[in-house]
C-alpha cells in the first residue's frame, strides 16, 4: 500500500519561497550575505541565547562545538547512548573518546548518576542530548558538571522549541546545537546552529567554521574547516523562524491527539515531565513485547503509515563497540520497544486517530 502517512511532511507556507527568490535575484547564493546574520540573530533572540553562528549540518554544530572547547587526544566526553550516532561521531571526529552512559527509563535521557559514575581523570566534557523533544534533567546535570569542573555541551538538535523550567534548552551549558535536517522541527534542508553566551567561545567557533582564516586575507592561524551555512539555507530558515509558534503549536496537538487515543492502553508515550515543555520532534511510543515491534511496522506499513524504530544504543555500533563495553540496561529496553509515528503538523486529529486505532488493532490482535 502507498504510504499516506510518512513519518515526516513539510509544508512552506510563510516566506520561505520569497526570500530564496531574493538570494538567487541579488546573486548572493553562499555563505555571505543578509540572511545568514539575520538567521542567527532571531536564533539567538528565539533562544535566549546571547550569540550564535550558523553552520552546515548539525553534526558539524557539534564537532564546532567540541572544537570550540578545546576538547582533544586524550580526552573523554561522556555522552549518552540511547541518541543518534552524530553526538558520539562528532566527539570521535577530535580524536576525543565517547563515553557512554544509560538512560533514565522514565523520560528516556541520560541518567545524572550514570554520569557521576563514568567521570574519570580524562573527562572534559558531557554532552547531553534533548531526545525526540524532551528535556533532560538540567538542575542534576548542571550541578554535576560544576562541581567536577566539566565542560557542558547540550545537542538540541531534536529539541527547538523545548523548554526547561522557563528557559529554552541549548542554555544550560557552555555552547549548543541544533539541526536543521529536512525533518527536524525548522529545517534549512540541511543546516545547524551553534549557540552560547561566552562571546569568546563563539568568535573561536565562528574563526575554525571559516578556514582558520585571520585579518590578514590568506592567513590562516589554525586548523580550520568549511562549516558554513549558505544564505538560501539562512533565508529558508528564517522564514521557518518567523512561524515557530504556529509550528509548534500543532505539532503539541498532534501529540495530544495521540495521547488522547492511548489513554488506558498499554502503549506507552513518550511523557512530558512536569517543569518542561516537550516540543515533541517525533511523538514516540513503547509497545509492551520488543518482539512485536518489527511485525507493527510492516503492519503499519501495509496500513499506509511509516513510522521509525527508535535509535538503536550507540555502544552496540561497529565503530564503538570495543571501546564501550558495560550495561545499559534502560537504553536496551527503550531501543528495542520503541517507534516513532508520524509526527508532522499538518496531522488532522483523525489522522492520528487512525494511526493510533491502526496501532491498538494490531496490539488487540496479537495479544497472547
Ligand atoms: C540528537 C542528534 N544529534 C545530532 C544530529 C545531527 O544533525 P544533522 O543531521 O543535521 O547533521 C541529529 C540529527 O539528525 C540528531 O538527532
Amino acid at each position: 500500500m502507498e504510504i499516506k502517512y510518512p513519518i515526516y511532511n513539510r509544508s512552506f507556507t510563510g516566506n520561505e519561497k520569497k526570500y530564496v527568490l531574493d538570494c538567487i535575484d541579488s546573486t548572493w547564493i553562499s555563505s555571505r550575505g543578509s540572511y545568514i546574520e539575520k538567521f542567527e540573530h532571531k536564533f539567538a533572540e528565539y533562544t535566549g541565547a546571547t550569540h550564535a553562528t550558523a553552520v552546515n549540518n548539525g553534526t558539524a554544530a557539534l564537532h564546532l562545538a567540541l572544537m570550540a572547547l578545546g576538547i582533544g587526544y586524550g580526552d573523554e566526553v561522556i555522552v549518552p547512548d540511547f541518541t543518534y550516532i552524530a553526538t558520539a561521531n562528532a566527539v570521535k571526529y577530535t580524536h576525543a573518546t565517547p563515553v557512554f552512559a544509560d538512560a533514565l527509563s522514565h523520560n528516556w535521557q541520560i541518567d545524572p548518576a550514570e554520569i557521576k559514575r563514568k567521570i574519570t581523570a580524562r573527562t572534559k566534557a558531557v554532552i547531553v542530548v534533548h531526545l525526540y523533544g524532551a528535556a533532560c534533567n538540567m538542575d542534576e546535570i548542571v550541578s554535576i558538571c560544576k562541581e567536577h569542573k566539566l565542560y557542558l555541551i547540550e545537542d538540541c538538535a531534536e529539541a527547538i522549541g523545548t523548554i526547561y523550567k522557563g528557559k529554552h534548552v541549548g542554555t544550560f551549558g557552555d555552547i549548543s546545537a541544533f539541526s536543521f535536517f529536512g525533518n527536524k522541527t525548522i529545517t534549512t534542508g540541511e543546516g545547524g546552529m551553534v549557540i552560547s553566551d561566552s562571546k569568546e567561545l563563539i568568535e573561536k567557533a565562528f574563526h575554525i567554521k571559516n578556514q582558520g582564516v585571520t585579518s590578514k586575507v590568506y592567513w590562516h592561524d589554525v586548523l580550520g574547516y568549511n562549516l558554513r551555512m549558505t544564505n538560501i539555507c539562512a533565508a529558508i530558515g528564517l522564514a521557518q523562524l518567523e512561524h515557530i509558534d504556529e509550528i509548534l503549536a500543532n505539532k503539541l496537538r498532534v501529540a495530544n491527539a495521540y495521547r488522547e487515543a492511548f489513554r488506558d492502553s498499554a502503549v506507552e508515550m513518550h511523557k512530558q515531565e512536569e517543569g518542561t515543555l516537550h516540543s515533541y520532534w517525533m511523538v514516540s511510543i513503547l509497545i509492551e513485547k520488543a518482539d512485536l515491534r518489527e511485525p507493527l511496522a510492516r503492519y503499519m506499513r501495509e496500513h499506509g503509515i511509516d513510522s521509525r524504530p527508535l535509535f538503536y544504543p550507540c555502544h552496540i555500533m561497529p565503530v564503538y563497540a570495543e571501546t564501550n563495553d558495560g550495561d545499559f540496561p534502560v537504553t536496551d529496553q527503550l531501543s528495542y520497544r520503541g517507534l516513532n509515528l508520524p509526527s508532522f503538523p499538518e496531522l488532522t486529529n483523525e489522522d492520528v486517530k487512525y494511526i493510533a486505532g491502526t496501532i491498538l488493532d494490531f496490539l488487540k490482535d496479537n495479544a497472547e
